[in-house]
Order: C-alpha cells, then structure tokens, then sequence
C-alpha cells in the first residue's frame, strides 16, 4: 500500500515563524532553546538556513567581532530577511550606515552620532514635553481608543517630523514607510515585491526633495545640522539619502511600540505600575525594564565573512548567524526572571535592545527622551492606562510590537 511521503518536521527551535510572536508564545520556545541548544542551526526555515544564537554572551562575542561578523547589506546586511540575489536581481541597494562594516561605517556614523550626543538631546526635551503634553490632553477620559493609533504613532512620527523638519501636514508618510520597511515577510513576499520598489522609490523621492530644499534653505533641524558637516555633505547622494531613511524610518516603530509595551506591560504588572505611580522617580530604570521587557527589535542577523567557531560550531563563510536580542533579554544567567517587568531591576541598563558595539543604536538618547517624557507626562496628570482588551500583534520575527491595543484612561 502506497504510503504518503511525510513532510519533515519543522524545527522547534525556528524561531524566525511569525506566528509565535503573533500569538504571543515565543518564550516557552526560546526557554528551551537557551537550554538545550543555545546556539543551533536550522536547517530550513521561511528564509533559508541560519544559525540561531540565544544566549547573551554569544550574541555579545558576535557583535564585538564585525570583521568576522558582517552587517554589509551586500551580503545578506542585518534582518533574517536580507536576500543579496534578490537586491541584484531587482537593482535594488541598501546603502545605509547600519548595514555597512568598517572602514565605511565609521565615518558615517562618526558624521550623524554628534546630533545625538547628551546635551544635543537635552535640548529636544522643553519640544518634546510640549508635544507629549498636548497629545495626552486631546484623549478621552474613560472611552475606549487604541493607544497604538492616538498615543504612539502620534508621538513618534510627530517627533520624528520635528526633529528633521519634516513637513508636518505630511507625517503620516513616515508612518506608513516605517510600517512597510519593518514588516520582513513582506520583503520577502515576491507578491509585494513590486508594491515595496514603488514605496522605496517614492520615499527616496521625498527625501530627495528635502534634501535639495535644506541645501537652499538650512534650518535649525538635524538634516541641515548634518548638511554642515564635511563628511556628510561629500556623501553620494544615494548614500545620503539611505541615511536619512535609516535615521526617519529607524526610530520610528521601535519607540512606537516600546510606548505600547508600557501602556500594555504594566496593565499586566498592576503591581509595578502602583510602585511607579507612588514613586516617579523610577520613571528612568521603568524605561530601561520596558525597552528590556519589550525588546523592540526581535533580533539582529550577520553574515560570518571567514571561517570561525563559535562555542565550538563551527561557522563558514556565507552562513547567515541570527541574533536573538528578545531572548538575550531573557536569559536567566543575566535577568533573573527575566520574562517579567520589575521596574526597580538593578542591571535593567544591560539589555541588548538596542544591540551592542560599533552599531550600537545612534538615536537610543532619542528614544529614551521620548519615553521618559511620555511616563512623566502622564504622571503630572496622574493618568493611567487601562487595557481593555488583547492587543493585535505585528506577526513578524523582526519588529516586536502591536498593530492596535484598545485602552481606557483613568486618574489615580
Ligand atoms: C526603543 C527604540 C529603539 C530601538 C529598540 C532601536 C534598536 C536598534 C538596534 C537593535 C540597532 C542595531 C544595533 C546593532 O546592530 O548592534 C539600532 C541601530 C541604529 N538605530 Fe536604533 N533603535 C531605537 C530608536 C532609534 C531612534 C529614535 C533613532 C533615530 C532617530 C535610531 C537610529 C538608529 C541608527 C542610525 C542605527 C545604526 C547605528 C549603526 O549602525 O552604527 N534608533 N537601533
């Protein structure tokens, strides 16, 4: 009797599938892979083979190694879905700083990091409280809305707008250009292929066109402040253009969904949030624990640019290696009890959502800036967000967060 072939089970331990992070149940399976196999290679997966690496130390070793470890977009650059054949094939490139190895990388980033040193950051803060103020002053008291929608697309994409002079009555772009760079099982959907080349072409357009304008007109707003500066402004147009996406389009849905992850991750501690409603004085570390907790960014990919080992794997040249910061995050031998929020963690500082070494994230001040501002602004009004309902959840293995979360307000 003719039996039918069976399909090779898939790989506990892939934890590039969407599904476990639209449904929420991605830290039983990487509990497990921390402990049984924290470094592993998946044979097969929706992006081809890859080694998955779990654990703190080695994601640490990998990312003070980028000569070995490569962030170049024209290897495969830094999401699981980085595909350099399809890049060639559709003539497409990806010329930003994130995704370039040093020497290059260096000046770039030496050019853009001082508009995002201390003191360059503590002047956006009187701008940004303003802002966080009126948004949280326009939401209903008691009535249903997404937090999502009104509070953290709001503020990021407004900040953002301000920060780089972007026109105002136009913000919404950013939104919807961050949604769609973030979104890697789109990238890779051969069916939105074309639709994702015509939303690059246009946003490149646009940036193209602010960048001829601050040339004429200089501002006060970081793309004229960048304009000034030698190294930028002898930058290929292409590459200057790539940088601006990074910068507009990078901040954007990572800090979106940390402000979600604290209406959401502290409905669910009551506990933690009454300590910081009695005691505002915690509002930085609870910024830490939130961006920790949350993990923004699932993880960061490599590609090994030679032969080498890692904790005894042996690694070639061309393999793919996945860094898995959302369970890093969670590793017991660094957080103790990881998967939860304590809002007083000691070490809270030491989480990896914003990556570590050379790439480390350029505009983390930015985002903390922002965070805190939102926490202590809803402290003087002594409001808090209630969740009334489970969130909608990006099914994604790239960005972590929400596409709608339903609350309430209520003071306290
Ligand atoms: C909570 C919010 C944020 C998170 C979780 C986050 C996360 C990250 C991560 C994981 C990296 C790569 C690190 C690595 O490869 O080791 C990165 C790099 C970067 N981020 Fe962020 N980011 C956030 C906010 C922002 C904001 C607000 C901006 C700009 C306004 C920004 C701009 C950048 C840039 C330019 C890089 C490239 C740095 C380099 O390659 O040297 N990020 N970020």
């Amino acid at each position: 009797m003719a039996t039918a072939a069976l399909e090779p089970a898939a790989d506990p331990f892939d934890v590039s599938r969407p599904e476990i992070y639209a449904e929420d149940t991605f830290e039983e399976i990487f509990r497990r892979h921390r402990a049984e196999a924290p470094i592993h290679y998946v044979n097969d997966s929706g992006f081809g083979p890859y080694w998955s690496v779990s654990t703190y130390k080695p994601i640490v070793h990998i990312e003070a190694l980028p000569k070995i470890f490569s962030s170049d977009w024209e290897k495969g650059g830094i999401a699981i879905s980085g595909n350099p054949e399809m890049l060639k094939q559709y003539n497409m490139r990806e010329p930003m700083f994130i995704a370039m190895d040093p020497p290059k990388h260096t000046g770039q980033r030496r050019t853009v990091a001082p508009s995002f040193g201390p003191s360059e950051v503590a002047a956006m803060k009187a701008e940004c409280a303003a802002r966080t103020g009126e948004v949280l002053d326009s939401l209903p008291i008691g009535e249903a809305f997404d937090w999502v929608q009104r509070v953290s697309i709001e503020l990021t994409t407004g900040m953002l707008a301000k920060l780089f002079g972007y026109p105002w009555e136009q913000r919404h772009h950013l939104t919807e250009w961050s949604d769609f760079g973030g979104d890697v099982e789109l990238i890779k959907n051969p069916d939105t292929i074309e639709l994702r080349l015509a939303k690059m072409q246009e946003m490149g357009m646009a940036f193209a066109a602010l960048w001829q304008e601050r040339m004429a007109n200089p501002g006060k707003d970081l793309i004229s402040v960048m304009l000034k500066s030698d190294a930028m402004r002898e930058m290929e147009p292409e590459e200057f253009i790539g940088n601006l996406i990074l910068l507009i389009v990078g901040g954007n849905d990572t800090t979106r969904n940390s402000m979600s992850a604290y209406a959401y991750g502290l409905n669910k501690y009551p506990d933690e949030r009454a300590k910081l409603e009695a005691d505002p004085s915690l509002i930085p570390n609870a910024v830490q624990e939130l961006i920790r907790w949350q993990t923004p960014l699932s993880h960061m990919r490599r590609t090994a640019a030679v032969d080498t080992e890692l904790d005894g794997h042996q690694i070639k040249a061309g393999d793919m290696v996945v860094m898995w910061y959302i369970s890093a995050n969670r590793d017991e031998s660094v957080f103790k009890d990881g998967e939860h929020i304590r809002i007083e963690r000691e070490n809270a500082r030491r989480h990896l959502s914003f990556g570590y070494g050379i790439h480390r994230c350029v505009g983390a001040r930015v985002a903390e800036l922002q965070l805190v501002t939102l926490l202590e602004e809803m402290a003087k009004r002594r409001l808090r967000a209630n969740v009334i309902g489970e969130p909608t959840r990006v099914p994604a293995c790239f960005v972590h967060g929400y596409k709608s979360l339903q609350v309430e307000l209520s003071r306290y």
